[in-house]
C-alpha cells in the first residue's frame, strides 16, 4: 500500500530545472532515505511533496490529510526568543486536527507526558525552547509529530547537530512509527544511519532519481575505509547506468 506517489514529476527553483522525470511511490510502514550531494534536490522534492512548490509537469499524488503530516524543515525557522516551554511546544501538535483555540484536555496532557518519557525529556518539560541544546530542541519537534499522530513525516537532515544518545533515541522512535504504519521520509547523509533506518532509498543526483535497495548501497559501499562514509562525498553529481 502507498498513500504517496510521484508521477513524472518535474521540479524547478527560480526558473531552472531541479528534478525531472521522478517517479516512484512511497511504501506506508516504510522509512525511506532520500540522499544526494547538496544542491541535488532533495529539500526541493520535500516542499513540493508538502504541496509548497507546485511541480512544473507531473504530480505528487498524497492521501495523507494534512493534518496528519508533519514536516520537519531543514534549518528550522523556529523563534528562540518566543517564550515558550518544551512541553507547550509537544501540545501544539494537537493543533491541526484540534484547532489552535479549544484548549487541552487530560487526555492531551496525559500522551504530552508520555511522549516526553519516551523520548527522554520529561525532566525538560518546563524548559525554555531557547534554552535547549540541538539534540533536545529535535526530540522535542520530534515530540511534536507524535502528538499529531503524523501518518507521513518529512525530515529534513533530522541528524543534524544531534548528539549521538538522540540519534538512537530518534532511530527507535522513528522504527516504532513506522511499523504503525507511517510513511516516513528521511534527508540522510551517513551510510551507517542509513543501514539503520531505511528500508527503501531514492537517490537524486543529476535532475534524476533513482531507487535503490539499503543493502545494495550497503554492499557497494561496504570495505571503503571509512565505516560510516557522508553519502554527499560519494555519491556522484550524475547518474548513469550502473552507479549504484
Ligand atoms: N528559493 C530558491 N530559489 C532559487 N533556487 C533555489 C532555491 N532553493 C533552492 N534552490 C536551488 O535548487 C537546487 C536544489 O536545492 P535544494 O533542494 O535545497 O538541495 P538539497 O536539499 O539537496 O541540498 C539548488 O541548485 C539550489 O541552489
Ligand atoms: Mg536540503
Amino acid at each position: 500500500m502507498s498513500r504517496l506517489q510521484l508521477e513524472d514529476l518535474q521540479l524547478a527553483r527560480g526558473g531552472q530545472t531541479v528534478l525531472e522525470h521522478l517517479d516512484g511511490r512511497f511504501m506506508d510502514g516504510a522509512i525511506t532515505a532520500l540522499v544526494g550531494a547538496n544542491g541535488s534536490g532533495k529539500s526541493t522534492l520535500i516542499a513540493s511533496i508538502m504541496g509548497m512548490l507546485r511541480p512544473v509537469a507531473g504530480k505528487v499524488e498524497c492521501q495523507v490529510p494534512k493534518e496528519r503530516c508533519a514536516w520537519l524543515p531543514q534549518q528550522l525557522a523556529l523563534d528562540l526568543t518566543f517564550p515558550m516551554s518544551v512541553e507547550e511546544l509537544i501540545m501544539t501538535g494537537t493543533w491541526p486536527s484540534h484547532g489552535a483555540l479549544k484548549g487541552y484536555c487530560a487526555a492531551h496532557y496525559r500522551r504530552g507526558r508520555e511522549i516526553m518519557a519516551r523520548l527522554g525529556i520529561s525532566s525538560l518539560a518546563h524548559r525554555p525552547l531557547g534554552e535547549l541544546s540541538g539534540g533536545q530542541r529535535q526530540r522535542a519537534l520530534i515530540g511534536r509529530t507524535l502528538m499529531q499522530e503524523a501518518e507521513l513525516l518529512l525530515l529534513d537532515e533530522p541528524f543534524a547537530n544531534v548528539d549521538i544518545e538522540t540519534v538512537n533515541v530518534l532511530t527507535d522512535v522513528l522504527r516504532d512509527t513506522a511499523r504503525q504504519g507511517a510513511t516516513i521520509i528521511v534527508v540522510l547523509h551517513d551510510l551507517e544511519q542509513l543501514s539503520r533506518l531505511a528500508d527503501d532509498v531514492l537517490i537524486l543526483a543529476g535532475g534524476h532519481g533513482r531507487w535503490a535497495s539499503p543493502e545494495s548501497l550497503l554492499e557497494r559501499y561496504a570495505g571503503q575505509p571509512a565505516k560510516a562514509p557522508r553519502l554527499p562525498f560519494i555519491f556522484p553529481d550524475t547518474l548513469d547506468a550502473g552507479t549504484v
